[in-house]
């Protein structure tokens, strides 16, 4: 009997010990103090906010915590004060959101300042690319966790409790809109059996302060409706519109309002009736109206014609600028092609002056090595938001340009293309959760560091994981020392080494097509649009490599203000992280360094995969801080990314040697592929 008693003990501690699967991501708490919170009113939102702090209590034991509801001239909406041994606020989500603060400042040690916290966009919003037969464009988490292909329109325990703990997470870090279909939306999405879950999932949103939108398709009065046009001025469309916009607010009153791809990459919009994207948007905007519900229309378009591809987003809707209603807003991706590893910010931020403008980040690594790469993308949206546009003198940061600090928007504004699926851990990679946590902390400060967040995330995420006693705050120096520095460092430095093993120096656009995972810089099958197709981005030939969008070339440098734009266009003056975004030069152009142009090319590539090696290394070590689960995992990813990092530079390499015709540095490793077979094996390496 004893030893059944000591075997159960064991095998208890030991499931206990392993238990580890990332659901709780970076909420993982027990073992509070107790807590006395008194609050005079009682809603959902405030019910919430108390349990959270009985659950998550690491202040004083059996301290006494006041909620508080009143005006406050120096809070905005959402916005919350904490003192001593109260959280204040103008609204319930005010408190909820200085609760969850409170609970993390207790966490990690941070200092509170003057305890008041108001966030930097008003919208802060989750676009999720999924589809209602449950697949996830571009998602690498698992199926959808809103939508499923069999019994769509049933809804169970086991969804509502999932959108509950969605919700909490979301709000735990600010988020507080979420767009529940693909941009490339299907007009079923408006239908009676479709809004009804919409309806459900609302519901369950709603008491943590996250509302739902819908990406719409523009042809809907066609495809849904039976209508003969979508055109936004033909007054039967403008009916259909008003009539199903009253609809869905019957169903739910706080709808948040519409996400629109169009005439874009095929999908419908105003253009094919001779209309431009301010009617499209205008037309959707003045139903929404009545409702306070927003547009949020993609400046995302291109065509396949002689311009540079990535100058058609400015030059559509630049001279646009006054012409939308105030409630739209016009959604801009943070880069003027298309999320690429590196990009310069799109030209649009900050021109568009008297425009609502809401910058769109990519939290689902597409082109950032899927579920696999480890990459903390908040070293890359920081370097954007932070990026100056110069457009009111200097300092026109684009965060400024867009959260109301520079420009009356009615609206501010940001977007992330959302990470998440039925995957257990969310987000497919233990480390892109912390992706999921930065997109949020940055839409709620946009002038916060990376270094900042990432030590959060691993504070709250992280320590103890082993042992399972969350909560403790009392950071033990050897974790510091041999878990979180190392493990911050590698966050740090992980975007930068991607960009190094797949485009460095500017290159973009230069991955395996459909997949986007892995190199293909020679793709380009006769008959395809060549604004698809790598080459026409990289321009290699036996004169040099590099897009030429300089005065000279294709003048995309123009679109952006003084002094930026001379900056850019003189190869002096261009920083070389854009260096071959905007010059096309020789193979032998000489860098910074002295190096040439190709040298410096191949040690980029090299130096990448070193990184991910000592990643690999670094990661070893820290294993007696981390559950047995998640080590592992992260170890095995870790060993992928850096047999797809050697590819890269081996492909990319000798692809490009083609032209350059020099030879590989003798101090960097050889290739260990041969081009041939790396081009036959293309679509044979995982690109899920
Ligand atoms: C990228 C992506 C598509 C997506 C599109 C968009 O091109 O590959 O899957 O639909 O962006 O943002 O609309």
């Amino acid at each position: 009997m004893k030893r059944l008693i000591i075997f159960a003990f064991v095998l208890v501690m030991t499931l206990r010990l392993r238990a580890q699967d990332g659901h709780q991501l970076w909420l993982r708490t027990n073992q509070p103090l107790s807590v006395r919170v008194v609050c005079a009113r009682h809603s959902p939102t405030l019910d919430i906010a108390e349990q959270e702090l009985k659950k998550g209590w690491h202040g004083t034991q059996g301290a006494s915590i006041k909620l508080i509801i009143r005006k406050d001239k120096a809070l905005k909406d959402g916005g919350f004060r904490l003192t001593k041994n109260s959280v204040e606020a103008t609204t319930d989500i005010g408190i909820l959101y200085g609760v969850y603060n409170l609970l993390r400042y207790q966490r990690t040690g941070d200092e509170t300042g003057d305890g008041i916290s108001n966030p930097s966009y008003q919208i802060r919003v989750l676009d999720h690319w999924d589809n209602l037969n449950g697949t996830i464009e571009r998602g690498y988490a698992g199926n959808s966790i809103f939508w499923r292909k069999t019994d769509p329109f049933v809804v169970t325990e086991k969804d509502k409790t999932l959108w509950q703990q969605y919700a909490r997470a979301n709000a735990s870090i600010g988020i507080n809109g979420a767009v529940l279909d693909n941009v490339n939306a299907s007009p079923k999405i408006l239908s009676d059996n479709y809004l009804n879950r919409v309806k459900s999932i609302a519901a369950i949103l709603r008491p943590y302060g996250v509302k739902v939108y819908l990406s719409v398709n523009f042809a809907s009065p066609i495809s849904l409706g039976g209508l003969k046009t979508a055109d936004p001025l033909d007054a039967s469309v403008i009916v259909w519109w008003k009539t199903k916009i009253k609809e869905i607010y019957g169903l739910i009153p706080d709808f948040g309002g519409f996400l629109v791809k169009a005439s874009s990459e095929g999908q419908p919009g105003p253009q094919q009736y001779g209309r431009t994207h301010a009617d499209g948007a205008n037309m959707l905007a003045d139903a929404l109206k009545p409702y306070h519900g927003v547009v949020m229309w993609r400046a995302f378009v291109y065509t396949a014609n002689d311009d540079d591809r990535a100058k058609q987003a400015y030059n559509e809707f630049k001279p646009l600028d006054g012409k939308f209603r105030d409630n739209v807003i016009i959604q801009v991706k943070n880069g003027p092609i298309d999320f690429q590893p590196r990009e310069p910010f799109s030209p649009l931020f900050g021109a568009m002056k008297k425009t609502s403008v809401m910058p769109e980040l990519q939290i689902t690594q597409e082109y950032l090595g899927h579920a696999v790469y480890l990459v903390f993308l908040s070293t890359m949206w920081e370097e954007c938001l932070k990026s100056d546009t110069y457009q009111q003198g200097k300092g026109s940061t684009v965060a400024r340009c867009t959260d109301g600090s520079i420009y009356p928007q009615k609206y501010t504004a940001i977007a992330g293309v959302s990470n998440i699926g039925l995957d257990t851990n969310w987000c497919g990679h233990p480390f892109a959760q912390a992706n999921w946590y930065a997109f949020g902390r940055l839409a709620w400060n946009d002038q916060l560091t990376s270094a900042q967040i990432a030590d959060e995330w691993l504070k709250l995420t992280f320590y103890n994981d082993v042992s399972g006693k969350f909560g403790e705050k009392d950071y033990r120096s050897d974790w510091t020392k041999n878990f979180l520095n190392p493990v911050k460092e590698i966050m740090l430095d992980s975007r930068e080494t991607a960009v190094n093993f797949m485009m460095p120096l500017g290159l973009h656009h230069i991955m395996s097509a459909n997949g986007h995972y892995g190199p293909g810089p020679w793709w380009a099958p006769k008959g395809v649009r060549a604004d698809w197709t790598p080459p026409y981005f990289h321009q290699a030939s036996a004169s040099g490599i590099g897009f030429d969008r300089t005065t000279k070339g294709s003048n995309a440098v123009s679109q952006y203000h003084e002094p930026l734009a001379s900056e850019l266009n003189n190869v002096a003056t261009c920083p070389e992280i854009y260096l071959l975004w905007f010059h096309h030069l020789p193979w032998t152009y000489k860098m910074k360094n002295g190096q040439s142009l190709w040298n410096a090319l191949c040690y980029h590539y090299d130096k990448g995969v070193k990184e991910v090696h000592a990643f690999q290394q670094s990661w070893n070590r820290v294993k007696p801080f981390v559950d047995g689960n998640q080590f592992n995992l992260v170890q095995i990813k870790l060993g992928q990314q850096y047999d797809n990092a050697v590819l890269w530079k081996d492909a990319c390499i000798l692809y490009f040697q083609q032209f350059s015709k020099m030879p590989i540095p003798k101090d960097i490793a050889p290739p260990v592929h041969k081009l041939k077979d790396i081009i036959a094996n293309e679509f044979k390496h995982r690109n899920n």
